[in-house]
């Protein structure tokens, strides 16, 4: 891994073009929440003590090419400015033939952000010409945003082709945590997944099957598992024509003896609004829905943990947005941090909803990695080759 660690990288008057991930959440041009702008924060750090130009390149939202107002990375450019204490310039126009003047003006250790790089319109398509003029910019590339690598775009991909390109720090550690759930797996491990479709997550289940010790499905996506294998559920969520996906789930978790874990009791209502009753799960009503998962789940799953050393979650038990129904997602998250932080697990964490269950109970830091990319750690999971990644490491 070409990682931009090694001392014999020199960074002393090169401008170094570092693509990262700036798309955060934006409110009346407000930031809401900054977490993406802190994680760049040792990169940039280092390469201003190794004296580099910092040209930064990222996106916000999907402009698809156009210049879009209230879709300027200038606010963010602001809050980097404040976080580190330095001033960061900000080049206002997409790329022309007067960037690589004005580049070329910056100096030792000072950093210039680049406007959201998707208006212009050969990012999103990778065009060759946008990818070696983008290139032209700088003297070596680094790509720190593992959340953008499932992109095949011209700063994450295609400008490798042209460039002596590298991983930043951030992107090294969390493929480092990542390998560790899927090719340098501790055995037993274990992972819980849930969430509301399981169409969704089919190809995550298949491609984890063949090398997990359980699989513990929970939420919307265990009503589909119960109903599809002869269970009530009343009117909870659920997907309907899903035999063949169900199917080979328990094909594929049968062939590499990997156990499935589906709940046993739950917590269910007439609304989601309602308070909760516990129920078995051969009893639920027709005008029931399950809501969260049982005691009886909780205490299987808090076994299955117990005996793992590895373990991932994606996905919450249940609507936790109700306090009646957060129980299971609550004691999940208990049982997983308490056994790392005794350092008995290696524990990772990812998906929207995972992340935003885990900052509900301020759980962020108890974990051994959670990773706040969205598509590119869903991608991850399923085994896809993440162009981004392909990319550095082809790049010689
Ligand atoms: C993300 O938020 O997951 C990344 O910034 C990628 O954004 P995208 O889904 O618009 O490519």
């Amino acid at each position: 891994m070409k990682n931009i660690s090694n001392k014999n990288i020199i960074f002393k008057d090169k401008k170094v073009l570092l693509r990262v991930d700036l798309n955060v959440p934006m409110k009346n041009g407000s930031i809401t929440e900054s977490s993406r702008i802190e994680k760049i924060l040792p990169t940039i750090k280092m390469l201003l003590e190794k004296e580099a130009k910092i040209i930064i390149l990222s996106h916000i939202g999907r402009p698809k090419g156009k210049v879009v107002k209230g879709m300027s990375l200038e606010p963010i450019s602001k809050k980097l400015s404040s976080l580190l204490n330095k001033n960061v310039l900000f080049y206002k126009n997409i790329i022309n033939d007067n960037t690589l003047s004005e580049v070329n003006k910056i100096q030792n250790e000072s950093i210039m952000m680049l406007e959201n790089i998707r208006f212009n319109p050969g990012e999103e398509s990778n065009d060759n010409e946008f990818s070696k003029k983008l290139s032209n910019l700088g003297d070596i590339y680094i790509n720190d945003a593992f959340s953008c690598s499932h992109r095949s775009h011209a700063s994450v991909e295609g400008i490798t082709k042209y460039i002596p390109s590298y991983f930043g720090l951030q992107i090294t550690q969390e493929i480092e945590a990542l390998k560790k759930i899927t090719s340098e797996i501790i055995k037993p491990v274990s992972l819980i997944i849930g969430g509301s479709k399981i169409s969704t997550k089919i190809s995550i289940i298949n491609n984890l099957a063949k090398k997990f010790n359980n699989i513990i499905i929970v939420g919307g996506m265990a009503n589909t598992m119960l109903k599809h294998t002869g269970y009530k559920i009343g009117k909870s969520i659920c997907e309907n024509d899903c035999e063949s996906l169900i199917k080979d789930i328990l094909d594929i978790s049968k062939k590499f003896n990997c156990k499935i874990v589906c709940p046993i009791d739950a917590v269910v209502s007439k609304s989601i609004e309602g308070v909760g009753k516990n129920k078995d799960i051969k009893e639920i009503n027709d005008d029931e829905m399950i809501l969260d998962i049982g005691p009886k789940t909780i205490s299987s799953i808090k076994k299955i943990i117990n005996d793992s050393n590895t373990v991932l979650w994606n996905g919450p038990a249940g609507y936790f947005e109700n306090p009646n129904f957060q129980t299971g997602t609550r004691e999940i998250l208990e049982i997983i941090t308490q056994k790392t932080i005794n350092d008995k697990i290696f524990s990772v964490a990812g998906g929207g909803e995972t992340v935003a269950a885990i900052n509900k109970f301020k759980k962020f830091d108890s974990f051994t990695f959670v990773s706040t990319a969205g598509g590119a750690f869903l991608e991850y999971l399923e085994g896809k080759t993440l162009p981004g990644i392909k990319a550095l490491n082809q790049n010689v």
